[in-house]
């Protein structure tokens, strides 16, 4: 039996005995239209943990309707703050937030409940977290974060017998700090951001990561009367005694890296997306490589065009800390590197573990080997932790690519947020009916994905 017909068979039985979870997609259709980005998943997250800051109840638009937005809301709940929420907008009222330790089972939910260390130790000088322990992207360990904290008289210790961190004030109030990061860390920068926000004195971090986001949520607190100010990697706080209220919600950026998806759902299917939101500058390294293959990009009042031109040219991208070409976008890169004409590679220096779809993509005949590029210096290149003992040549850092391959359906299962937009696009440029299973996965951080993608022409049911 073909591969088409021997899927469809099991595409049927998996439709009939699939209980929920999964989307069917019949692909191989061309994508066109207009798509609207939701609020960003990674600023969302930030300023909901920030409002705990205040005293008073604070008020946010734009903020997405997902999966991790509405674990996060559980975890503050669970504290005794009151959440408010109607459609993409939020209020926060930390005035009952009465208990300094974060239970378990939220904690384990969301990637991000280590940044409530800055609120529970600025309200009571104390604070119970768990490890939030790595994900299918890699260890991400929070070193880096806890040494951050050491250098603001914070005493943080890891307790391996109840996988917990406990940290504790050193005595009097918190003054501020100048601190090196040795390596930049998005989460790590934000919350020493949060953390000497209210800080006495000035505090200056350096080495500080330089992702949009970041920007967004020092912009929220400025608005609020905190005094931060970024050059570059340099962040210099002056800490104030409180933060104000906005008189208005605060409307957070849209989410940049929801548009290299729907760039790649364009290109890899011939069609023609227009994104509305996207700043170009927010994304110049997509964009710039979207040009080197020939792809075609049009700058729009509010957003970015991308509409394929003829047979794209295999390009090769390596992932960087922002403003280099985010870890975030090679999935769906990968995915348009199949329909590219030579062979491209894709390095990945950010993350250990960042090629979950390749096993995916490769049932659908692309043609993807993993090989390992010659680095000189691999501790200076490599964001995560890479200790003397590493075999480099046992790592999967970087993949070969090549195209053009028709890839057929299939049942596809989703390891990572950016590992399920990257099969959503495989399932959609495959001709027949595919399966992805994982549908709450890919919720986590993409809002509403199959109205935006039906409203594109996609045929996808979900299940
Ligand atoms: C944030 O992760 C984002 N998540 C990620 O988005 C994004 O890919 C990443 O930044 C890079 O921009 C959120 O904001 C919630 P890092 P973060 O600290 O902060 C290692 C998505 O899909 N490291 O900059 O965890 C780490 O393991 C997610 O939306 C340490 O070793 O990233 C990683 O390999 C995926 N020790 C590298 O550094 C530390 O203490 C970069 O991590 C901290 C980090």
């Amino acid at each position: 039996m073909s591969g088409i017909r021997i899927c469809n068979t099991h595409c049927k039985f998996a439709k009939q005995f699939l209980m929920e979870d999964a989307f069917i997609v019949k692909g191989g259709k061309p994508l066109s239209g207009t798509v609207g980005l939701s609020g960003a998943k990674n600023v969302a997250l930030k300023v909901l943990i920030a409002a705990l800051l205040f005293r008073d109840p604070v008020r946010f638009s734009n903020i997405p309707n997902i999966k991790d937005i509405s674990e996060l809301i559980h975890l503050l709940e669970s504290l005794g703050v009151v959440v408010k929420r109607d459609k993409d907008r939020v209020e926060i009222d930390p005035s009952g937030l009465n208990s300094y330790t974060v239970d378990l089972l939220h904690g384990s939910k969301t990637r991000v409940s280590f940044m409530l260390f800055a609120p529970l130790l600025h309200k009571f000088g104390e604070a119970l977290i768990p490890n939030p322990g790595g994900c299918r992207i890699g260890a991400r360990p929070i070193d880096r974060h806890i040494k951050m904290l050491e250098s603001f008289q914070v005493d943080a210790q890891y307790n391996s017998n109840t996988g917990y961190y406990t940290a504790k004030v050193n005595g009097g109030k918190l003054k501020g700090s100048n601190y090196i990061f040795d390596k930049p860390t998005h989460t790590g920068t934000e919350l020493a951001i949060m953390f000497a926000a209210l800080c006495h004195g000035k505090s200056v971090i350096k080495n500080a990561a330089q992702e949009p986001e970041i920007d967004d949520l020092i912009s929220f607190l400025n608005i609020a009367g905190a005094k931060i100010a970024r050059r570059d990697s340099t962040i210099e706080i002056e800490g104030v005694s409180e933060l104000t209220v906005p008189d208005e919600p605060y409307r957070i950026m849209f989410d940049r890296n929801e548009a290299p998806t729907y760039a790649a759902f364009a290109l890899a299917t011939k069609g023609d997306i227009t994104v509305k939101g996207v700043v170009q500058s927010d994304i110049y390294h997509f964009v710039n490589k979207v040009k080197e293959t020939g792809g075609g990009v049009e700058t729009i009042d509010g957003g970015v065009r991308f509409f394929y031109k003829g047979i794209l040219k295999a390009t090769d991208i390596t992932t960087l800390p922002h403003p280099g070409f985010m870890t975030d976008w090679q999935g769906p890169w990968a995915v348009l590197m199949t329909q590219a004409k030579g062979t491209s590679t894709i390095h990945e220096t950010v993350f250990e573990n960042r090629f979950g779809y390749v096993s995916e993509l490769k049932k659908l005949s692309a043609r993807i080997e993993y090989f390992q590029p010659q680095i000189d210096d691999a501790k200076a290149l490599y964001q995560f932790r890479i200790d003397d003992t590493i075999n480099l040549s046992r790592r999967r850092q970087a993949i070969k690519i090549t195209g053009p391959t028709t890839l057929h359906n299939g049942a596809l299962y989703v390891n990572d947020l950016r590992a399920g937009a990257t099969v959503l696009i495989a399932a959609c440029v495959a001709r027949g009916e595919s399966v992805v299973l994982g549908a709450s996965t890919i919720d986590r951080g993409y809002e509403h994905i199959e109205e935006k993608l039906r409203k594109l022409g996609a045929n996808i049911q979900r299940v």
